[in-house]
């Protein structure tokens, strides 16, 4: 088959238009020589490489040759044989579009072609703009259709990192818990007295919570971190005052004044903490204004910290302490309604009196049931350390 290349990127003015277009050829079939020159010449402002050729290329290796390429076809002899023969090479040629110049021929049987789609545009031969206007049209699409495919590529790779990061975050916080958690058992452990205290709490907290129509799983979850690490300034408390069974000098009680600042300071710098540090720093505080750190007065004072106020005093009240016995859950109640407005906010009572003392006690024993007992507790203790001491 004879062909002619006429203008293989000629004269580019934009070379990014071509980039856009190397790949795509055009190739026309006319058999008058000079019609194939003219058309060539009126499309070369379209920056594609053109071919012409008197005849239709062979069906052979069609997938190869006609391979990402418009197929202009004008002036053949001969309708159904044409027709026949762009059948085998639309089906064999990758990425082809034929455009199909008819002259004497009835544009009828072409428009049936066309709905067939065995040709994609039909244009009037002598109309040289409308063949240059359907050639640019095909350009366009093939254009958007390659963007389309980057742009999905690029957006199934965007949700794949993201995806990834999700679950790299997720790990992390899950790591971040675990150490939360780890660290406020430590602490636990480290003061027998109060072994289980911050599950407890904890778990008090998101009640009261609730009952103060708090919902949103980030606030009610920074309220479960901002609990479980409440005392973790005690951490810098030297055990010889943490752990003294006799009254406090005033000197060592301003010491352990100091545990909730400390422990803000220990947890402000990080990241997945920020918004807990206020219920750390100010978990001391007393409605009144005579608690510390700073004495803040009602309102001043985080509600997330109000509300642990309560709970802490909760299960103070209701936990062993070696001055004192534990006491019941009756007359803790009791003791937080005496307290209302000067240790506690009373809207915190309110919603803590809501509720049956029974749930309060199940709260208790469900967090504090596989600990053992302080008293069940000192033999073990005790154990360890004589055999350390063998
Ligand atoms: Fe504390
Ligand atoms: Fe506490």
């Amino acid at each position: 088959m004879y062909t002619e290349k006429i203008n293989a990127g000629a004269n580019l003015n934009n070379n990014h238009q071509n980039n856009q277009n190397s790949r795509l050829k055009i190739l026309i079939i006319d058999a008058d020589h000079k019609y194939s020159q003219r058309l060539s010449g009126y499309l070369q402002s379209l920056a594609v490489e053109v071919e012409t050729s008197p005849d239709l290329p062979p069906t052979k290796h069609a997938d190869q040759w006609l391979k990402d390429t418009i197929l202009i076809v004008s002036n053949q002899p001969g309708e159904a044989n044409i027709i026949g023969q762009l059948q085998l090479l639309k089906s064999a040629g990758r990425n082809l579009t034929v455009i199909m110049l008819t002259s004497s021929l009835s544009a009828n049987h072409y428009l049936t072609y066309l709905q067939a789609g065995l040709i994609d545009h039909i244009c009037s031969r002598h109309n040289l703009a409308s063949v240059f206007s359907a050639v640019r049209a095909e350009i366009s699409c093939r254009q958007l259709k390659r963007e389309n495919e980057i742009y999905f590529k690029n957006l199934t790779r965007l949700k794949l990192d993201h995806s990834r990061h999700i679950r790299k975050s997720l790990e992390l916080e899950e790591i971040y818990d675990t150490t939360v958690e780890n660290l406020m058992t430590a602490l636990d452990l480290r003061d027998v007295e109060t072994f289980g205290h911050s599950q407890t709490v904890t778990k008090y907290c998101q009640v009261l919570a609730r009952l103060l129509g708090i919902t949103q799983a980030t606030r009610l979850d920074n309220i479960r971190k901002g609990s479980l690490l409440h005392d973790i300034g005690k951490i810098a408390i030297p055990d010889s005052i943490l752990k003294k069974p006799g009254q406090l000098t005033s000197d060592e009680w301003e010491k352990i004044k100091l545990h909730p600042t400390l422990g803000f300071g220990l947890v402000k710098e990080m990241k997945m903490l920020a918004e807990v540090g206020h219920i750390i720093l100010y978990h001391h505080e007393k409605f009144d204004g005579s608690g510390y750190p700073r004495g803040l007065k009602g309102q001043e004072i985080p509600p997330e910290s109000r509300i642990f106020a309560l709970a802490d005093a909760l299960d103070a009240i209701t936990s062993h302490r070696p001055y004192r016995a534990e006491r019941d859950f009756c007359t803790a109640k009791e003791e937080i309604i005496k307290n209302a407005g000067s240790h506690f906010d009373p809207q915190v009572v309110e919603a803590f009196c809501s509720v049956d003392i029974e749930k309060w006690e199940r709260i208790r024993y469900e967090t504090t049931r596989l600990i053992p007992s302080f008293e069940e507790y000192q033999p073990l203790l005790k154990n360890k350390k004589s055999a350390q001491g063998s």
